[in-house]
Order: C-alpha cells, then sequence, then structure tokens
C-alpha cells in the first residue's frame, strides 16, 4: 500500500442475506473507490452478536461476505479485507473509547431506540455502546473517509466528536473522518413498498432481490415490482415504484435517470421490467461466477484471511500503541 494515499474504511455485517442494494449502493462503490485510497474494508462480526446469532450460521456468512468482497473486485492485494474479530485492536480500543463517551450521547442514537424497540427481549450493554466499537473500527486506522449509507449519519457524527474530546486532551492523535454518502441515485428502495428501503431483513418474499437469487427469481421479482397507472416511464417523485426501477436500471447499465427516461420513451411497464431483471442479471451472473470459482479455492480464501487480518493488526496496533501511551497505560518492557 502507498503512504500518502488517504486511508477509507468501511465494513458490513454479514447478518442476512445482501441484497442488491447493498451491492449497488456499498459495495460496488467501495470496488470504485478502491483504486483512490488506502483502503480497509472489514466484516464486523463483533457487531452482528450485539443481536442473538446462530454461531454456525453467523460464521458461514462471515466467510461467505469475505468471499463476497474479493468476487466484487476488490483485490486483497491493494485493499485490506478481514474479520474485525481477528484483530484484538478493535475491541480494545472500544474498551478506552468507552471511556471517553457519555451515556447522554449515547442515548441520542436513534438506532439504538430501533434496535431496543426491535429486540426488547435482548437489550444489551453491547447493542449500547455499538456506536463506539465503530468509533474504535474508523479511528483505529486514522481514517480519513468512511463510506456508509445515510442511516450511519450519527454513528460517524459521534466518532468525530470522540475523537475531537481525546484529541483535546491529549494532542493529535486521531484523524477527524469524514463520511462519504456515495451518488445519490444509488439508494434502491424495496420493490413492493417503494418508500422504504430494500432490507435484508424484510419478511416480504418480493420485496428485496438477493445477491444469490437466480435469473429466474429476479425476473419474477421484478415482473411483480408495484408501479402505478400513469403508464409512462417517467422519473418522478409521483412514481416512486417507477423511479426505484430506473435507479435500479440506471444502476446497473451506469446510466443517468434521464438517458433511461428516453431509452424507454413510448414502451409499456411490461417491456421495461423485463429490461431491468436483464440488466440485474447481467450485474449478478459475473459475481456468482467468480464467487463460485472462489469458494472452490479454499486455501486462496485461507491465505487472505491470515496475511490481511496481519496487515489490519500492524496498522491497529501502531494507533492502539499511541492511545495506551496517552492514557497511562505502563510501558512495555521488551
Ligand atoms: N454499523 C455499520 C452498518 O450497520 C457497519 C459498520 C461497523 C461500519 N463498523 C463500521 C461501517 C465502520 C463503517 C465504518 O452499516
Amino acid at each position: 500500500m502507498l503512504d500518502n494515499r488517504k486511508v477509507l474504511f468501511s465494513g458490513m455485517q454479514a447478518t442476512g442475506n445482501l441484497t442488491l442494494g447493498n451491492y449497488l449502493g456499498a459495495l460496488k462503490n467501495w470496488v470504485s473507490l478502491s483504486d483512490e485510497y488506502d483502503c480497509f474494508y472489514c466484516v464486523v462480526d463483533e457487531h452482528s452478536i450485539t443481536v442473538r446469532q446462530d454461531p454456525g450460521v453467523l460464521r458461514k456468512r462471515a466467510r461467505a461476505l469475505l468471499t463476497l468482497y474479493i468476487g466484487a473486485g476488490l483485490d486483497p492485494e491493494k485493499n485490506c479485507l478481514y474479520y474485525q474479530s481477528h484483530v484484538s485492536a478493535h475491541a480494545e480500543l472500544a474498551w478506552i473509547l468507552n471511556c471517553f463517551t457519555y451515556m447522554g450521547e449515547l442515548n441520542r442514537m436513534t438506532q439504538f431506540k430501533d434496535k431496543a424497540e426491535k429486540h426488547s427481549d435482548n437489550i444489551n450493554a453491547g447493542l449500547y455502546t455499538y456506536p463506539v466499537l465503530m468509533a474504535a473500527d474508523i479511528l483505529l486506522f486514522q481514517s480519513d473517509i468512511v463510506p456508509v449509507g445515510s442511516d450511519q449519519k450519527q454513528h460517524i457524527e459521534i466518532t468525530r466528536d470522540i475523537a475531537e474530546r481525546f484529541n483535546n486532551l491529549y494532542g493529535d492523535v486521531f484523524t477527524i473522518p469524514e463520511p462519504y454518502f456515495g451518488k445519490t441515485g444509488a439508494r434502491i428502495m424495496s420493490l413492493q413498498e417503494p418508500e422504504k428501503k430494500m432490507s435484508k431483513s424484510d419478511e416480504n418474499p418480493n420485496a428485496s432481490i438477493y445477491l444469490m437469487d437466480s435469473p429466474d427469481d429476479v425476473l419474477r421479482k421484478c415482473k411483480r415490482a408495484v408501479t402505478d397507472s400513469i403508464g409512462e416511464i417517467r422519473y418522478c417523485e409521483e412514481q416512486p415504484g417507477l423511479r426505484n426501477l430506473i435507479d435500479i436500471y440506471g444502476a446497473c447499465m451506469e446510466k443517468s435517470p434521464a438517458e433511461v427516461e428516453k431509452e424507454f420513451a413510448g414502451k409499456g411497464y411490461g417491456d421495461f421490467k423485463l429490461a431491468v431483471a436483464e440488466a440485474v442479471n447481467s450485474v449478478l451472473r459475473p459475481l456468482h461466477e467468480e464467487v463460485a470459482r472462489l469458494e472452490k479455492d479454499k486455501a486462496y480464501i485461507d491465505s487472505v484471511i491470515k496475511n490481511n487480518a496481519e496487515r489490519a493488526a500492524y496498522a491497529a496496533n501502531k494507533t492502539l500503541r499511541k492511545v495506551q501511551k496517552k492514557v497511562g497505560f505502563p510501558e512495555r518492557v521488551r
């Protein structure tokens, strides 16, 4: 990795099945950013256990997600792709940062409130301090930018607040990170309720296209996508279903909404839906092939997991040691 490049950190949870929204809204952007930045892309398995998980399923999904990172085009020689739980500095820095975060701040986190409501039988301390672990993830690598969905905005703000507080006390220890929200067009909505984000956990089987869906699944879901009775292919507020299909088609084919409108001017919704399905499948097909190929190469994936965790640990420990010294932990005898 080149030293003069800016540092990028982002992470994804291996819970639920990833959707086309995760790919077009996040992973695809990660790939295009990877030329420009020194990138750390983490599988944040420590965050996942803030909600109860089946251990076997979590382990399998974590590996599938890391394989997908590579399959989507992130080169593990140029980017650091690793499991959070393999780099102990995350948990160690999170502990220290817990002591620099106020309960009042955490009480304001809207994601905590939402999740506490959803998992009212298990409102654990980890769920509460989730944003602090996320701050540790980001600050460990002196990250300059953090690509995230807009639902993570508050978590980036608290990260910046914690970092500034620490820097004010101890000098310039942490780089203050900037969020990066990507292109606006890439916010993919539910096919059934286009005012809602496409979600990994939607109960309606037709609402989300999953990355591992077969071409037939994709076709069926596109055909059933909710539209309207206006009958014109236009990109506007009044036609949220169509607008979403235009966004999906545009993101897959790398075309602007205006170009898509023009291409389908005068055509019917049925034809357009078939074209959307074909566009989605043209993106998913190579992804499926690449993931299937990688899955067969167990030794290669294992070596990526090992090497990249070592590289991440090396970078992370530099920051951790500095922080430990600042807060007054005894020096290590060599
Ligand atoms: N909380 C993020 C999400 O659910 C995942 C995440 C954990 C993350 N640590 C991170 C994202 C650090 C960016 C940077 O989407």
